[in-house]
């Protein structure tokens, strides 16, 4: 039963691939002896990169993982922990060279272009942070919850598990450190490991794109905020910092300095800023702020960014049409804004960006597909919304 179930999926995502790569899909999944390792140098030697890359192994997985070899246990799945395990060489055990052209980076985004969308609930993607970049988004979101530590790899008793809903944490696989900050110090490393390039700013994640930034939401689930953004400072993006590899505020100088990752604090992070950047001294005393807090989009006209405490404003769909006093159920019906309408709620973008924010609006609508798309052009051409939020990340980049 299972495998009639398993063998029909097989044929519908091939019947659904589209990219050409039946073909080779087909003999990858023939060799019934191979091993992950001779799997992984033969898909290694396609030269197959970013979403196709991705896609292989989702219409392959069935036969790598086939009913004559033990299943391993899974990680976070089977399918992430074979990519992973793939583009992070682990199974491989190669030596370590410096080769920036066989990176992760350029594996996952070589002919990606970098688009301003946002991977709203990225960590319940099957594959977390890697579908987005190879989608081009350049802002991703995990929501984060404390809990008992069950890695024994971090300090406080506590660690960051990454999950929408408390109810369905994996607080051993499914952490912060395992989804974004482990593969992204990774990544970070390998494309800036050679010392013959100068860069001023360090290369980022995008292989065409190097000096773009990706946002890194984090969004504060947890009452004890405090404790949160102790353990994202002192052990989840430390060595990020330490590695220059994280968007800073100089709190001397007062400018910005971009680096391929910047923090965004969403949700019930703390907003004093004695424990934000110890007043102004920084949080580990270096004058240098690591973290932005995301601004409340709606309430923007009596937001005070004169500090430079944020980059981006967010707010949700329903907030910001209450704000112009605009019935979402006229809208839905109408599909399209009054001017007065249009007046109130650009007023709103425009503000956000005279104070050196850029914005991102969640919770629109999402079905049909069609009024999605057109509320995504209203938001674009007509309101300047600088993010589309966005959980379709085909559809998204297609548009
Ligand atoms: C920064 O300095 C303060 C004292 O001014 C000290 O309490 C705090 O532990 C220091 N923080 C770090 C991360 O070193
Ligand atoms: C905020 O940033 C702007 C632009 O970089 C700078 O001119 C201004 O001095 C900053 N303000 C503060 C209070 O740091
Ligand atoms: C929305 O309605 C409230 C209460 O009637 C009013 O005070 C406010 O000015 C209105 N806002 C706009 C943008 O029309």
């Amino acid at each position: 039963m299972v495998k009639t179930i398993l063998c029909l999926a097989l044929f519908v995502s091939i019947a659904s691939l589209g990219y050409g790569d039946v073909d080779f899909a087909k003999n990858f999944v023939s060799k019934s002896q191979d091993t992950f390792q001779t799997r992984f140098l033969e898909i290694g030697a396609l030269g197959i990169s970013g979403r196709n890359l991705l896609q292989l192994f989702k219409v392959s997985l069935v036969d790598v993982i086939r009913p004559n070899v033990r299943i391993p246990e899974a990680r976070v799945s089977n399918y992430y922990d074979r990519v992973h395990d793939y583009l992070f060489r682990g199974a491989l055990s190669l030596p370590e060279v410096c080769d920036p052209d066989k990176s992760v980076v350029a594996q996952l985004t070589r002919n990606v272009s970098p688009i301003n969308i946002h991977s709203h609930n990225d960590y319940w993607r099957d594959l977390p942070l890697f579908e987005a970049i190879a989608h081009g988004a350049t802002s991703v979101e995990a929501d984060v919850w404390l809990v008992p530590n069950q890695n024994k790899l971090q300090s406080n008793g506590f660690a960051l598990a990454v999950g929408h809903d408390e109810n369905y944490l994996g607080p051993v696989h499914r952490t912060l450190d395992k989804l974004y900050t482990d593969p992204l110090l990774y990544m970070l490393n390998e494309v800036n490991c050679n010392k013959r390039v100068k860069k001023s700013n360090r290369y980022g994640l995008f292989y065409d794109s190097p000096d773009t930034t990706i946002y890194q939401f984090i969004d504060f689930k947890s009452s004890d905020s405090v404790l949160t953004y102790k353990l994202l400072m002192e052990v989840y993006f430390k060595k990020l910092i330490e590695k220059d590899f994280i968007t800073k505020y100089n709190l001397e100088t007062k400018q910005l300095e971009w680096r391929p990752i910047t923090i965004i604090l969403t949700g019930n992070y703390p907003t004093d800023m004695n424990i934000i950047d110890n007043n102004g001294k920084g949080y580990f005393n270096d004058t240098k702020r690591y973290v932005f807090q995301d601004a409340s989009l709606h309430d923007i006209k009596t937001y005070d960014n004169s500090d430079n405490k944020s980059l981006i404003a967010s707010t949700s769909f329903n907030k910001l049409l209450n704000e112009c006093n605009i019935s979402r159920v006229k809208f839905n019906l109408k599909r399209k804004f009054e001017d007065n309408e249009m007046n109130c709620l650009t007023s709103l973008i425009e503000t956000a960006h005279s104070k050196n924010l850029q914005t991102r609006i969640w919770g629109g609508p999402e079905w049909p597909v069609a009024f999605a798309k057109q509320v995504w052009d209203i938001e674009l051409s007509q309101l300047n919304v600088d993010y589309l939020n966005v959980d379709d990340l085909a559809e998204a980049m297609k548009f």
